[in-house]
């Protein structure tokens, strides 16, 4: 009897292992999204654009809000990995405003300690990583991250990255606009690190 269960969890531990396998083999393609109105030109950039956009250098202050940790692969529809793909992303700050000129919203100080944009080139396995900020709402949407990714074959993605069952989601129109299938697709779930810090997985699929 106990060999017969052993066997069975053998065969399950096989099944569950072909079931993720095949979830990877069909990789749901992320959603194409507007870049929005506030996507900083190379001209409107931060001098400092690294991974780490809590910490803009040579200030002291690091940048309000919650610190969230956002990493993960670029892989193609087939599932492999896309090495020395640009990953670019930008967001408002935790005032709700954005770095960038088109941005009017004075009401809301600008909290200078954000970086607001930041770039990376994935490594050999096709990963990224930023320091970033929990995302929070600002008039109108609901709390987002904006990317865009250029493998080196030319291809581009530009995306919007959400909080899994944040409460303004479902006034959000963009993010309503998405089919559900889409919308679980560009929706992150962050965990609680032992450090405090928050820790977000996303995978980009191009
Ligand atoms: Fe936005």
């Amino acid at each position: 009897m106990i060999d017969r269960l052993a066997g069975r969890r053998g065969v399950l531990a096989v099944l569950g292992f072909l079931g993720v396998a095949g979830r990877a083999a069909a990789a749901i393609p992320t959603p194409e999204q507007t870049a929005g109105p506030f996507y900083p030109p190379p001209n409107q950039r931060p001098q400092d654009t690294d991974w780490d956009l809590v910490k803009v250098e040579g200030r002291v202050r690091e940048a309000g809000g919650e610190v969230m940790h956002l990493s993960g692969k670029v892989i193609g529809r087939n599932g492999a990995p896309l090495a020395e793909a640009l990953v670019e992303i930008w967001q408002c700050d935790a005032n709700g405003r954005y770095h960038h000129v088109g941005d009017r919203s004075s009401d809301r100080p600008l909290d200078e300690a954000f970086q607001g944009y930041g770039a990376i080139r994935t490594d050999a396995e096709g990963r990224y990583r930023f320091r970033t900020i929990r995302p929070v709402p600002y008039p109108g949407r609901t709390p987002h991250i904006h990317a865009r990714v250029v493998p080196p074959d030319g291809r581009e993605l530009i995306t919007q990255i959400y909080l899994e069952d944040h409460p303004l989601n479902r006034k959000d129109w963009i993010f309503r606009s998405l089919g559900a299938r889409a919308q679980s697709a560009a929706t992150v779930d962050p965990e609680r690190r032992e450090d405090g810090d928050l820790q977000a997985r996303f995978d980009f699929v191009v």
